[in-house]
């Protein structure tokens, strides 16, 4: 099947290179000519584990080609797929779909033949169908569907999540394109993908409705740690003993500073809007939101309190900066909220990442002092605050840590370690629930 993905940025880029992994012809366009020229250089742009080597083995292969576009390669392709951002309208939450009808507008000259549309970037309920609007004005004569195929890959483990989903969701308008789209997920067959073909605002919505869920259980966690932490109950024993009942499930129930990165925070404030317009009530999805902005105020606190109520002239020194580990995404990472407020009341900050320093060091206060390992970092602080759980801060060596610390606070915001063990090694340790 010949695919043009529109849009080689992060969804664009994982979804194109495993599109040729399934055995497709596929050409990645993007309108940043300077981006495209690097791919073709053999140069990924963006952090994702396995990437570098995915893109590297099918361009080699002739399976993904990169091109400025779109432009003539649009003619010869069965599918062609809009994975352009949607970012946050500034001011009123609303996703901005500007890309994605430039993306529909270079399209259409182009369109030979039978062609799908497919949007697969998270586009409110309604928008596939304006594509196929602005898609028809343009070209009364052309023979299309527009489809939409949200995208359920997390950042950090994307290509795992492509190449082994869940489930495969296909909003669609009629049974050619349904069947287009399936023949292009054959190979999941094999490993007995569940593919649920839907009206196309079902498949749209399911996509908002699945992360404003996921983020309901964090902040629904967040808010029981706190009354763990007010009534001595282990907020990993009671998120155990809810996790095991199979209506509830295990996954996502881990406190900590609250849920950020380039999706959840962006796409339920999209929901809370969708909802509004409609005059629909949606207050579980504000009151996540609401939850998920005071936990960043909550962590502040929790710092404070562990250097006895104030923060100035005290030296922390945190490990980790990205929203979660294995990207160096700081998109409404937690630490971009933290961070300023301890620094603004007096407190000399030091950190260190593995992937994010460079992004960091481009949205954090100028005064923070960037350390070459996580050792660095701890030297004469009075507190440690672990931020992010990277696996390289899971097997510290503590007891070195202790003894260059100047003081012997360690803030533990994700719980990687166990407070009875940190107590004995002798740390004044803090985690969120327990
Ligand atoms: C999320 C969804 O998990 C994907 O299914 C979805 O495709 C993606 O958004 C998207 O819409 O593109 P992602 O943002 O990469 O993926 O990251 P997650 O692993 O879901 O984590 C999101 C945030 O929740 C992180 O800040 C993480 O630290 C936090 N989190 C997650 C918790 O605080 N507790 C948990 O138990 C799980």
């Amino acid at each position: 099947m010949r695919v043009v993905m529109v849009g080689a940025g992060y969804a664009g880029l994982v979804s194109g290179a495993c599109f040729a992994e399934f055995g497709a012809d596929v050409t990645c366009v993007d309108v940043d000519r300077g981006r495209i020229d690097r791919l073709r250089a053999g140069e990924v742009p963006i952090y994702e584990p396995g990437l570098d080597d995915l893109v590297r083995r099918n361009a080699e292969s002739g399976r993904l080609r990169f091109a400025a576009g779109p432009g003539s390669e649009v003619g010869a392709a069965d599918l062609v797929f809009i994975a352009v951002g949607t970012p946050a309208r500034r001011g009123d939450g609303h996703a901005d779909l500007r890309h994605v009808y430039r993306a529909a507008e270079l399209i259409a000259p182009h369109l030979q033949g039978y062609t799908v549309i497919v949007t697969k970037s998270t586009v409110p309920v309604g928008t596939a169908r304006e594509v196929r609007r602005r898609l028809h004005a343009a070209r009364p004569d052309a023979d299309f569907d527009v489809a939409s195929n949200p995208e359920f890959l997390r950042e950090g483990s994307a290509i795992e999540d492509f190449l082994r989903p869940d489930r495969i969701v296909l909003g669609v308008e009629s049974a050619r394109a349904e069947a287009s789209l399936r023949e292009l997920y054959r190979p999941l067959n094999l490993i007995e993908t569940p593919i649920l073909a839907t009206g196309i605002e079902s498949a749209e919505l399911t996509k908002y409705a699945c992360n404003a869920f996921l983020a309901t259980k964090i902040s629904f966690i967040n808010e029981i740690a706190a009354l763990c932490e007010a009534t001595g109950a282990d907020v990993h024993a009671v998120a155990r003993g809810m996790g095991l009942d199979g209506r509830i499930g295990r996954k996502f129930l881990h406190p900590g500073p609250g849920y950020g990165g380039s999706c959840f925070p962006k796409d339920i404030a999209a929901l809370a809007r969708i909802a509004a317009e409609r005059e629909v009530p949606a207050r579980i999805v504000e009151a996540t939101i609401a939850v998920n902005s005071a936990q960043r105020g909550r962590m502040c606190e929790k710092i404070r309190a562990a250097l006895g109520g104030d923060v100035a002239d005290k030296r922390i020194g945190v490990l980790g900066l990205t929203f979660k580990p294995e990207t160096d995404d700081m998109r409404e990472a937690p630490s971009l909220h933290v961070l300023p407020v301890l620094i603004d009341e007096g407190a000399e900050v030091r950190a260190h990442d593995p992937q994010g320093m460079d992004e960091a060091a481009a949205c954090l206060p100028d005064s923070i002092r960037f350390c070459s390992d996580p050792y660095e970092v701890a030297e004469t602080a009075d507190a440690v605050v672990l931020m992010t759980e990277w696996n390289a801060y899971r097997g510290l060596d503590l007891e070195r840590i202790r003894d260059s610390m100047r003081g012997r606070v360690f803030v533990d915001l994700r719980n990687v370690y166990e407070p009875g063990a940190m107590r004995s090694l002798g740390f004044r340790y803090c985690g969120v629930g327990r």
